[in-house]
């Protein structure tokens, strides 16, 4: 790690004893009693299961093979591995005997039932701006859901930051507790829009840029990156090779692809596929507010002929590209016709500025996540070399692309590849 990410957290942690003593011991809330099922109207457990979908409660409180929200998946973050907790109502290991008053702190201010810090790895920082309606729906969700005993593995955190209290500091940083109040001068649909975008919907987290503490910089969305994937700037979507409008967004949210754009992959994946289980009003109202954020589009580059260097490269991939591609991406693939996929040229893992989308694509393929059989890709990790990848890059990028090399593609494609074993 690089000296200046310890001199930023050393601060952090100065500026945190210092003036956040106070938050750094919060009280327990006295256990409950785990609630019946007959303590909540089954109106209220419905719409909790919606604003549970909109969270994505479940992508990460459940593991690979695992029962729904007990927790335990691995999160890798770049201070160490934390796991997921058990949200399902036991009591022993769950949830179950929080009250509605702990949860809700737990959302609005990162704390645990009995007082101490949770990890920001939990976006509290963006469920806190969800009603109390909504967050008391959820916990009628949550709290009628099968109870399952589960308890997660110990956290494998660098060594300051296993000391919890230590987040104080961090919370009076980026932590700005309360819901969000609506916007007057704006339409419904588009502040029911910013409410899902930057409440539970935490988009921010994976699409903007993290400082080396893991607090989201300002501007929002302008691209981050997650599990290795490139998650693109939310505001230059009028800056693509065919610019989006409200309806495709709307579509690729609600679909998990998009005719003119292309599927969700990889961390994408799993949030279109808790949005489809929302009303078509939330994820229409989120692709409105989304699209009020662009930035006026430029004149898309000049489609350049092959700038690559290496024309062996590119060639090379050729070859390769038509065994182990075409078939599906080939312009008289019966895919194209049938699907109505859209060109390869309109991928943002095509004609994004890092490769790194293109590799985890080939590498892990589409997974078959969503009820459109066509939206399936196999994975290429035990079949390709790195070599081999960097080639079929090069061509992709040279000549469907056509938009200058990328640098370094090998050496990315084995980073990734080392990276998504760990
Ligand atoms: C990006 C991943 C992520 C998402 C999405 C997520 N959580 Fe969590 N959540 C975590 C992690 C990690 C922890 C544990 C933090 C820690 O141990 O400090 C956690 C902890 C919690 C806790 C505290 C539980 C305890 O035993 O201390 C609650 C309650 C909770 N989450 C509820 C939710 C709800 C409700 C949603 C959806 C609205 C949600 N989470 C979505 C990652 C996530
Ligand atoms: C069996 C068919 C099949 C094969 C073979 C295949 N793909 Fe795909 N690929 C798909 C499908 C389906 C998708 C999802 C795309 C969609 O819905 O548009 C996809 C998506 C992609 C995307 C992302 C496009 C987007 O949607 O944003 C890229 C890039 C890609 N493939 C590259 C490749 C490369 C390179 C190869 C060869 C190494 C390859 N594919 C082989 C079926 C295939
Ligand atoms: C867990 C991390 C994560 C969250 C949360 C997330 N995204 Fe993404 N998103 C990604 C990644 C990674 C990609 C790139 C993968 C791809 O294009 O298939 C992506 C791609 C996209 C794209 C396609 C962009 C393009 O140029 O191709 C859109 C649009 C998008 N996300 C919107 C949203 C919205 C709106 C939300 C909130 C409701 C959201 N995302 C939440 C990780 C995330």
């Amino acid at each position: 790690m690089k000296t200046k990410t310890w001199i930023w957290i050393a601060g952090v942690l100065v500026a945190g004893s210092a003036a956040a003593a106070a938050w750094m011991i919060q009280p327990a809330i006295a256990p409950i009693q785990p609630p019946s099922p007959n303590d909540f109207t089954s109106d209220s457990i419905a719409r909790g299961a919606r604003v549970v979908a909109q969270g994505d409660c479940m992508v990460c409180h459940t593991a690979a093979g695992g029962a729904p929200y007990a927790g335990s998946l691995p999160l890798r973050t770049p201070f160490g591995t934390i796991y997921t907790t058990n949200i399902t109502p036991d009591t022993a290991t769950g949830i179950g005997n929080w009250s509605l008053a702990a949860f809700t702190r737990a959302l609005r201010h990162g704390v645990a039932r009995d007082g101490h810090l949770l990890y920001p790895a939990f976006p509290y920082i963006h469920y806190t701006r969800m009603s109390s309606a909504d967050i008391s729906d959820a916990y009628a969700y949550l709290m009628t859901r099968t109870p399952v005993v589960s308890r997660a593995p110990d956290n494998d955190l660098l060594l300051p930051l296993r000391f919890r209290p230590m987040l104080a500091g961090w919370n009076l940083l980026y932590l700005r507790p309360g819901p969000l109040q609506d916007d007057p001068t704006q339409s419904q649909e588009w502040n029911r829009g910013r409410y899902l975008v930057d409440g539970a919907g935490h988009c921010a987290s994976c699409h903007s840029t993290l400082d080396p503490i893991g607090g989201e910089r300002s501007p929002a969305f302008s691209g981050g990156n997650i599990d290795g994937w490139d998650a693109p700037a939310l505001t230059a979507l009028l800056q693509t090779p065919k610019p989006w409008n409200r309806d495709q967004l709307a579509h690729y949210l609600r679909h998990g692809w998009s005719p003119e754009h292309g599927a969700a992959a990889g961390p994408m994946g799993p949030v279109a596929h808790s949005l489809s289980q929302v009303p078509e009003a939330d994820t229409n109202a989120i692709a409105t507010y989304i699209m009020s954020l662009q930035k006026p589009a430029t004149n898309p580059a000049p489609a350049a002929a092959s700038t690559s260097t290496d024309a062996a490269r590119v060639q090379q991939g050729a070859i390769l590209f038509a065994g182990a591609c075409a078939s599906c991406h080939g312009t008289a693939a019966p895919m194209m016709a049938a699907g109505g996929r859209p060109s390869l040229a309109l991928s943002s893992a095509v004609t994004g500025d890092k490769p790194d989308n293109l590799i985890q694509i080939v590498l892990n393929g589409v997974p078959w996540a969503h009820p459109e059989p066509t939206t399936f890709m196999p994975p290429f990790s035990a079949v390709l070399t790195d070599t081999q990848i960097a080639s079929i890059a090069a061509y992709v990028r040279a000549d469907i692309g056509k938009r200058p090399a990328w640098s370094d593609v090998e050496q990315r494609a084995t980073k990734i590849r080392k990276e998504n074993q760990q």
